[in-house]
């Protein structure tokens, strides 16, 4: 994949601002340097992102949004050993002491321990993470002999790694507090004109590797649908990258595998909830609902205004033109008559 890129990827480039205007992007690093382009996708965590200047300003609530939403704290201690340390626990523990979690492993196909890892979260990260490095290290250590006593001399502390002081991220993911979904969910990942967002951050169904993921496939539909926007008016619509949207968690030929959500060959015409295998939402099974046009114009903009309590997580996104353009391509696609 990388070597299918025009230019290479420029490393340790570090943006401080995103400026838009109708035809382009430009997106100012640390060193002063500026780059010109049509459209600009970050994927850059929010706690990053809300040190980088744009203009002109986002909405209101986006901004907050990004400024307000936290990051869970986390430190990883990595060590090796030399010796049997534990006596008469288990290699690995989850404990209630300052260092959580300890994980023993593996690591030269002996079967014998020769790595350790202490995860630590939250408070007990930032309790760490406050502290001078040697202060640090002597504490980390005398925490774990304090429950290992045989350890001493037997484990030797080679790395550890702070996230929540890492610049590029400040933490390890969004720790939402209680009301921020509600009053951020919907907030977060709209495009700014030209400035799309991408990143686990903005995934509706997924977290982690696979939310990022989600997020890299929602967001080229929309660049390319935004594209749509400023080509010449007569330029066509493109309705697979229309779809692309949907193609996390539908497949459409018979006999593919149901995703997030089911497969939807033969569906339209038909009652909703139908497709053998798929475990659908009671809301969706009783909903009394047959396909046609007019009833998929409102599931694609609403679905859960449609169906309240349905499990199809989606926000309607599309511009009417586009909305008609994804409903034949869906029925052509789907209708066994056509694709047999
Ligand atoms: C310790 C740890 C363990 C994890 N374990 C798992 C796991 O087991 N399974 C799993 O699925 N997920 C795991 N995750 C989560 C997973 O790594 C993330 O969800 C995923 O990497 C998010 O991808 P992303 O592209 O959204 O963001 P990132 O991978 O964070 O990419 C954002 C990029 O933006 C860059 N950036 C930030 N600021 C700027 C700036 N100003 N200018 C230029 N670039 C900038 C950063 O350097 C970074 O490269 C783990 C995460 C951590 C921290
Ligand atoms: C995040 C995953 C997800 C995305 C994205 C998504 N769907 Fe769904 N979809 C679902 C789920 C889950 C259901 C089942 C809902 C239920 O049981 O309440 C569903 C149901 C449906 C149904 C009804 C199927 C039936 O058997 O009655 C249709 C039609 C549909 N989706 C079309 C689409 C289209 C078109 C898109 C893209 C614009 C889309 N979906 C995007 C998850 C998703």
């Amino acid at each position: 994949m990388a070597a299918k890129l025009k230019n290479p990827v420029l490393l340790e480039k570090f943006v401080s601002s995103i400026a838009l205007n109708d035809t382009g992007v430009v997106v100012t690093t640390s060193d002063g340097k500026k780059y010109e382009a049509d459209y600009v996708i970050s994927s850059i965590p929010l706690t990053a992102l809300r040190k980088i200047n744009i203009t002109p300003a986002l909405p209101a609530l986006q901004q907050r949004a990004i400024n307000e939403i936290d990051y869970s704290k986390t430190l990883i201690v990595q060590l090796t050993v030399t010796g049997e340390y534990w006596g008469e626990h288990t290699p690995s523990l989850w404990t209630d002491t300052k260092i959580e979690r300890i994980f023993a492993t593996s690591l030269d196909g002996s079967g014998n321990v020769t790595n350790l890892t202490f995860w630590l979260t939250g408070a007990n990260a930032e309790y760490f993470s406050g502290m001078q490095t040697e202060a640090r290290d002597k504490a980390l250590l005398d925490t774990f002999y304090a429950i290992y006593p045989k350890a001493e001399g037997l484990v030797t502390l080679e790395k550890v790694v702070d996230w929540g002081s890492d610049p590029l991220i400040l933490g390890t993911w969004p720790a939402y507090k209680p009301g921020q979904i509600r009053e951020f969910g919907n907030a977060i990942a709209p495009p700014h004109g030209r400035l799309h967002f991408a990143g686990e951050h903005t995934a509706l169904s997924n977290t982690g590797m696979e939310g990022a993921m989600e997020s890299s496939e929602r967001v080229v539909s929309e660049i390319l649908r935004n594209k749509n926007k400023h080509a010449v008016a007569t330029a066509a619509l493109d309705p697979k990258s229309l779809f692309v949207t949907c193609m996390a968690c539908h497949s459409l030929n018979e006999g593919e595998p149901h995703k997030l959500g089911p497969n939807l060959y033969g569906f339209f015409g038909q009652s909703a909830a139908i497709q053998e295998g798929f475990n659908y939402s009671p809301a969706l099974k009783n909903a009394g609902i047959v396909w046609d046009k007019s009833i998929l114009r409102k599931w694609l903009t609403a679905p859960d205004k449609l169906v309240p309590g349905t499990l199809m997580t989606y926000r309607g996104t599309l511009s009417e033109p586009e909305l008609e353009q994804l409903i034949d391509y869906l029925i052509t696609q789907t209708n066994p008559k056509v694709n047999p």
